[in-house]
């Protein structure tokens, strides 16, 4: 299917893409050249992903796609079909209590002016799935993919790590009860 861009008077081919956005299903008709940011701000609505380089090199744009953190700058839509995305929006619970990465970097001021913050809740939120008790080094390697400029990273560190914590405390309630 093919639609003429109103600007340019030159045909603008499109694509269907179907997939999970936290966990409700998504369809969207969008230009083939539309990366997933395009996706996510302008046809679902997810200003809580950032857009700041938009060259794949600031990490402000990560969600997870199928657990895994992914540029959503660089990624074309196409490539998210079929695929479970999650952005900072499903993170809270559905009554606003906070997720354990959102709790700890709260309680440990691992932001300062918090526009790399979506991206910083999605990359500790992929690296828990994988390695719920990571140690210094790999939570620095993991989230060294965000440039975050106004922390020095120190507390960020402690947010991850604090995250680690409450979520691993989160889960043992949950196996008791
Ligand atoms: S905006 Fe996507 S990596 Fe910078
Ligand atoms: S808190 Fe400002 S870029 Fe990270």
């Amino acid at each position: 299917m093919s639609l003429e861009s109103p600007e340019s008077g030159q045909e603008t081919f499109t694509h269907n893409v179907e997939f999970e956005l936290n966990g409700s299903p998504e369809r969207h008709c969008v230009p083939t050249s539309a990366t997933v940011l395009d996706l996510l701000r302008n046809s679902c609505g997810k200003q809580g992903v950032r857009a700041s380089c938009e060259r794949s090199v600031c990490g402000a744009c990560t969600v997870l796609v199928d657990d895994l953190p992914v540029a959503a700058c660089s990624t074309f839509a196409f490539d998210i079909e079929g695929a479970r995305v999650e952005t900072v929006e499903g993170l809270a619970a559905q009554d606003g209590t906070l997720s354990a990465q959102q709790q700890a970097f709260s309680e440990c001021g691992g932001f300062q002016c918090g526009f790399c913050t979506s991206g910083m809740l999605m990359l500790t939120t992929g690296l828990l799935r994988q390695n719920p008790q990571p140690n210094r080094e790999e939570i620095r390697d993991w989230i060294s993919s965000n440039t975050c400029r106004c922390t020095g990273y120190e507390m960020i560190l402690e947010s991850v790590e604090r995250a680690a914590e409450l979520a691993g405390a989160k889960q043992q309630d949950q196996a008791s009860e």
